[in-house]
């Protein structure tokens, strides 16, 4: 079984029809509202373009931060259907609410191929409790309902799952399907060697990823502050990195059940302080300086990773190596990212979880060169995670 797609309705579905379209246009902004980053925005148009070039009237909602189920004019999507314009370049009607007589009229109102972008929808308090009423008033948006909010599908709310049990056709967009055809394929069918490179600084965040994907992958490599936790249940000195005290059994734990699977840094780039690149310097990993904090991983695990990398036919990579927004401890998760560029380019499968990871690759302009970077942070781990998204698991099926 797969997820029903866009690609699965007929011509007659779409011409004339309103498709209520949630897309995750969750994006960073500056302090005066502009986008910042409008990577997810260009995610989405090959889902509006397909739907509006099939005489769709397109009804895109999302939701933006997060406000507290009130209107707040910091949490508005008014720049975001600015830039959602420009990118398009035809005509975005913003909607300044979220559901009610109003948004059903301006929904109404649309002909063939236009597009509408409503307000937040967590302007409203029924979303995140995934309130039966406010799904109800989403369903009136639309003739039918399309989800290709990736990074919003692991939130059971009443603009993800609620109205795709409501509103059908509930089916997947592009990017939907794009998604869960990486991911997915990477945990089920890999090709092998299989590795995943783990990074961030906490094991907390990682534990059920990590877990999850032993049994599966060939080698874990890990990175980032996480590596000292694994480093204390070693009982090497760690210096100012950060810790994780209460999760060091488990550290320890993991690794005796790991054994060879799961590698961590051999050595380390460490400085007394962020704010003091100019005094770093690599040590081995037992040599830590009481006085100091691991930053980055060290010129040796960025060697032996690389080669790690070079030799494995499926990447998996979620979390930076070092402190990557500071130079020089950039050094690791910018290896890491030329690795895997090298390693598309020679025929592996190079798929980056979403958030800082992603970030990392589109500041190193090599985001193109990945045979997928994930749009979504949170829900991409819960996936590798191998726990079910409600906002998947709520759209129509059909025989693979
Ligand atoms: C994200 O940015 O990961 C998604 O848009 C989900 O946002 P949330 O964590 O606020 O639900």
């Amino acid at each position: 079984m797969r997820v029903r797609t866009i690609r699965d309705l007929s011509a007659a579905d779409l011409k004339g029809r309103r498709v209520l379209l949630r897309v995750d246009f969750n994006v960073p902004q500056d302090a005066g509202g502009a986008v910042t980053d409008d990577t997810r925005l260009r995610a989405a148009l090959p889902t509006i373009r397909a739907l509006t070039g099939a005489g769709a009237r397109v009804v895109c909602c999302s939701h933006l931060g997060r406000p507290k189920g009130r209107p707040d004019p910091r949490y508005t999507l008014a720049p975001v259907a600015e830039r959602l314009m420009a990118l398009l370049g035809s005509p975005v009607r913003f909607v300044p609410s979220v559901v009610g007589a109003d948004a059903e009229a301006a929904t109404r109102a649309l002909t063939d191929g236009e597009v509408a972008l409503l307000e937040n929808t967590r302007f409203e308090a029924g979303e995140e409790a995934n309130d039966p009423t406010l799904a109800a008033a989403f369903a009136r948006l639309g003739d039918f309902y399309v989800n290709d909010a990736f990074g919003a599908a692991h939130r059971a709310h009443a603009s993800t799952e609620g109205v795709a049990r409501l509103l059908r056709p509930a089916v997947a967009g592009l990017l939907m399907a794009r998604e869960l055809e990486y991911l997915g394929a990477a945990l089920e069918k890999p090709k092998r060697p299989f590795i995943a490179i783990l990074g961030g600084s906490k094991i907390s965040g990682k534990i059920d990823v990590i877990e999850a994907l032993l049994p599966k992958v060939d080698g874990i490599l890990i990175g980032g502050a996480m590596a000292c936790t694994f480093y204390k249940a070693m009982e090497l000195e760690t210096g100012r990195s950060l810790v994780e005290p209460d999760r060091i059994e488990m550290a320890a734990d993991l690794m005796e059940r790991a054994a060879y699977r799961l590698t961590l840094p051999h050595d380390a780039t460490v400085a007394p302080a962020i704010a003091e690149g100019a005094r770093a310097h690599a040590v081995h990993r037992d040599a830590i300086p009481a006085d100091e904090a691991m930053l980055d991983v060290g010129p040796d695990t960025i060697a032996s990773y690389r080669r790690a990398i070079g030799s494995a036919k499926t990447i998996i990579w979620n979390g930076p190596m070092g402190v990557f927004e500071t130079a020089p401890f950039d050094a690791g998760t910018r290896a890491v990212a030329e690795a895997m560029a090298e390693a598309t380019s020679r025929g592996a499968t190079t798929i980056v979880g979403g958030g800082d990871s992603a970030a990392a690759v589109e500041a190193a302009g090599l985001a193109a060169q990945m045979s997928h970077v994930s749009t979504g942070g949170g829900a991409s781990l819960e996936f590798l995670e191998g726990k079910a998204l409600p906002g998947v698991v709520a759209l129509e099926t059909v025989a693979s």
